[in-house]
């Protein structure tokens, strides 16, 4: 329980991270190469010269972060929308997790109804309607004590990509769901036909009056400069972003389509979205900025992240399949998760099922690579940075060769 109360990194003993340049973190003691880069909210780097001029800028301009609606809000809305351009109206929050507890309650305003149907193997946050994952009959299971009784009886598990079930479990429900929450694309799992499993849910829900919620708060931006529901040309009708937007400062967003602001105008609900920093001026400063940048020079980015993305997962299978190795590295885009089986696995709660046998020798390949300097966080996703060089490529591979041989060659 200890782990679920305080964060893992405040055990005794622990050598804390106190700072970070491009694709490095450190302790007191050591230097990493990161591939966690914030839980991939940072794309360009550690202390990018861009982020920086940034915030030399916001203080020499005396911006300030003002509880009110500012200039700075509003330029960056503006901008969100170019590289969302499903997107009519942008709500800004704080993290993550609000964005997802607010688009939630915008569901319910708008249609009324009570259940959320939400599909498995994703990870949505910190929200208490959501904090559950599946067991093999569908049923969820808590993620977390405290939760409310009416978060179990109102939620509706959807297995994600097995168009089937997903089908028949909607088509029951269908009259009481709310909404649908989805993250799109999943960094550990396959995503064959997952095109056509979205558009599926994308025909359905706008059929049944149900809000498709599309969580894209690592893929936004991420994806080529822009998001999943573009890559595979889905409206959904909410977006949740963050994390790259905020270019590695705290953000939430909630992109509302063209088609239910036109619903919203309508109905005219009232939802409650304020909070104190809310569109505060000096993340949406920074992270416009940032943002500006990207767009700017977005070929040569995305094309260094995803060729070093691609170099990583090929080598590393290739090995894999020549030493027999029970591995397989998974990627999308810039993301990427070796997973600890070549078995293929259709959804989370069978990467997990593999996995689980194997847990003890997974904890020592996972001390190995911090040893060698390489930080992986602990959910296992590695994402790319523009600032990550060929060399700490080549490095990781040679030290994840070594280290799975080591460890997992039988
Ligand atoms: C898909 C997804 N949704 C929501 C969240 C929650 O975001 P935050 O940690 O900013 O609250 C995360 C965080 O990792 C996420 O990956």
């Amino acid at each position: 329980m200890q782990n679920l109360i305080i964060n893992e990194g405040y055990k005794k003993g622990v050598d804390l991270f106190y700072g970070a340049q491009d694709e490095r973190i450190f302790t007191k003691n050591k230097k990493y190469i990161d591939l966690s880069m914030c839980a991939g909210s940072i794309l360009l780097g550690h202390n990018h010269k861009v982020f920086k001029k940034s915030i030399a800028k916001f203080i020499s301009k005396k911006i300030s972060n003002i509880a009110a609606p500012n200039i700075s809000a509003k330029i960056f809305a503006k901008n969100i929308k170019r590289v969302v351009p499903n997107s009519e109206k942008i709500i800004f929050c704080n993290s993550g997790t609000e964005a997802v507890i607010k688009s939630l309650r915008l569901a319910r305003a708008i249609n009324n109804k009570k259940k959320i149907a939400l599909v498995t193997g994703g990870w949505h946050g910190s929200v208490d309607q959501l904090l559950y994952k599946t067991n093999k009959k569908l049923k969820p299971v808590k993620l977390s004590s405290g939760l409310p009784e009416e978060t179990y009886k109102n939620l509706i598990l959807i297995p994600y990509n097995n168009f089937k079930k997903s089908e028949a479990i909607l088509k029951k429900n269908r009259k009481n769901i709310s909404c649908l929450i989805i993250e799109p694309i999943q960094a550990c799992l396959p995503y064959e036909n997952v095109g056509k499993y979205l558009k599926f849910l994308e025909i359905f829900c706008k059929k049944n009056n149900i809000i498709l919620i599309f969580d894209e708060m690592i893929t936004g931006l991420r994806t080529n400069c822009s998001s999943v529901q573009n890559y595979f040309n889905i409206k959904p009708d909410l977006s949740t972003f963050g994390k790259c937007f905020g270019a590695g400062l705290p953000i939430g967003i909630i992109s509302i389509s063209k088609s239910v602001t036109r619903k919203i105008n309508k109905i005219n609900p009232k939802v409650f979205f304020g909070g104190t920093f809310s569109g505060n001026s000096i993340v949406t400063f920074v992270g416009n900025e940032v943002l500006n940048y990207i767009i700017k020079n977005k070929k040569k980015i995305f094309k260094k992240i995803n060729t070093n993305s691609k170099y990583l997962q090929a080598e590393l299978n290739k090995f894999f399949v020549s030493n027999n190795l029970d591995l397989k590295i998974y990627r999308f885009h810039s993301m990427l998760r070796l997973v600890y089986t070549k078995n293929s696995i259709k959804d989370r709660a069978s990467r997990d099922f593999l996995e689980l046998k194997k847990n003890k020798l997974i904890s020592k390949f996972k001390d190995y690579i911090k040893n060698k300097n390489i930080y992986i966080p602990s959910s296992g996703i590695m994402f790319q940075s523009y600032s990550h060089e060929k060399k700490d490529i080549d490095y990781i591979i040679k030290e994840f060769k070594k280290g799975s041989l080591k460890i997992f060659k039988k």
